[in-house]
């Protein structure tokens, strides 16, 4: 498929500082947009980044039938392009679609439009320390009628951008007892923008109190362990790798399976269970929490320093000392680059 393109007259490609990447702030010069009306998928358009013109009444705006993805692309020494694992996020923006009533995405659109965009926009791809091509892709229901139904029509935008670290220093977690960010049945396991939306209120309650993230539990006792901020979470427990278990109101991340796959293959051993606040506590007490950190794509692996809960304050120790999550992220960064063996058929290149 050849998608038609329209490039830009000048680009900002000079204008951008690589040594100072701030997440989600800058984009490359191009996007790739596709719309579904009227139950068929239209030709995608390569087009020049920039704003659209949309409806006050856009049912996206009112009812929220909106969802995203977030990938990375690297390039080698040799300047290959490397997407990693694209196939995993293109089938869980399907999953996403079907769980908010929405039309699955051709391969061909995803896919082959990802590889179009980013061979034209090549020269934005970062190669420096924890650098990356961040790719959004977003769609979004675009009825112009308010009425709590299913849309007719949708569009598919996927933006890029250049970046580094999601965090710039190791997080402090506050252990959140009140609030959740989803709930079984809801539509946790989906990347639905309304989970983020209904994460921002606690989130900032906590952040008032000095901390960046929360550590999310479940929405009946606020006991079991999910997520932290909008990451997946690990803790090293002694020398055993421990991950609350995935279930329908926790993202199934595309990193947390790659560290998984990662660590069985090293030999370290690994557990996908419940884990709830208590017995974090009863094990930090005991001095056998030795690591715990947030993983996923924008954020790669983010180090907890700090959790608190109520009158504790878990101080975890020093950075310096948490040997597994700093072999992972010298690992798994250098498997995405294309510097490892791709024993896992993760990297697509072009
Ligand atoms: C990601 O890690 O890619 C995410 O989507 C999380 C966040 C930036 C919203």
């Amino acid at each position: 498929m050849s998608i038609k393109t329209i490039k830009v007259a000048q680009s900002r490609l000079n204008e951008v500082d690589f040594n100072n990447l701030p997440f989600g702030k800058i984009f490359s010069d191009h996007m790739l947009v596709a719309d579904y009306i009227d139950g068929a998928w239209q030709t995608p358009e390569i087009i020049p980044f920039g704003d659209i013109s949309l409806s006050p009444s856009l049912s996206a705006l009112h009812h929220a039938q909106a969802i995203f993805e977030g990938m990375k692309a690297f390039k080698n020494s040799s300047d290959e392009v490397i997407f990693f694992r694209m196939d995993d996020n293109y089938n869980r923006m399907n999953i996403s679609a079907e769980r908010m009533c929405m039309p699955a995405i051709p391969r061909e659109i995803f896919v082959e439009g990802i590889k179009q965009l980013v061979a034209l926009d090549k020269g934005w791809i970062p190669t420096g320390e924890g650098q990356a091509l961040y790719l959004r892709p977003v769609m979004f229901s675009s009825d112009t009628a308010i009425g709590v139904k299913p849309s007719e029509n949708y569009k598919l935008i996927i933006m890029t951008m250049p970046t580094g670290a999601y965090y710039l220093e190791p997080l402090k977690v506050w252990v959140e007892t009140k609030y959740s960010r989803s709930a079984i049945g809801g539509t946790g396991y989906a990347k639905a923008a309304g989970n983020y939306g209904g994460a921002m209120y606690p989130s900032k309650l906590a952040a008032q109190h000095g901390y960046h993230q929360l550590l999310w539990t479940d929405s009946v006792n606020n006991e079991v362990i999910e997520e932290s901020g909008s990451m997946n979470v690990m803790f090293m427990i002694d020398d055993v790798l421990v991950t609350p278990a995935l279930h329908s109101s926790m993202l199934a991340g595309i990193t947390r399976d790659s560290i998984l796959r990662i660590a069985r293959d090293w030999g370290t051993k690994v557990e996908e269970r419940e884990i709830t606040v208590t017995e974090l506590i009863e094990k930090y007490k005991a001095g056998r929490v030795k690591e715990a950190f947030g993983v996923g794509t924008a954020a790669n692996i983010a180090h907890i320093a700090t959790i608190g809960h109520k009158e504790l304050i878990m101080e975890l120790p020093p950075i310096s000392e948490r040997t597994f999550a700093n072999k992972m992220y010298e690992h798994l960064f250098a498997y995405k680059r294309g510097e490892k063996d791709d024993q896992f058929g993760w990297l697509t290149r072009i």
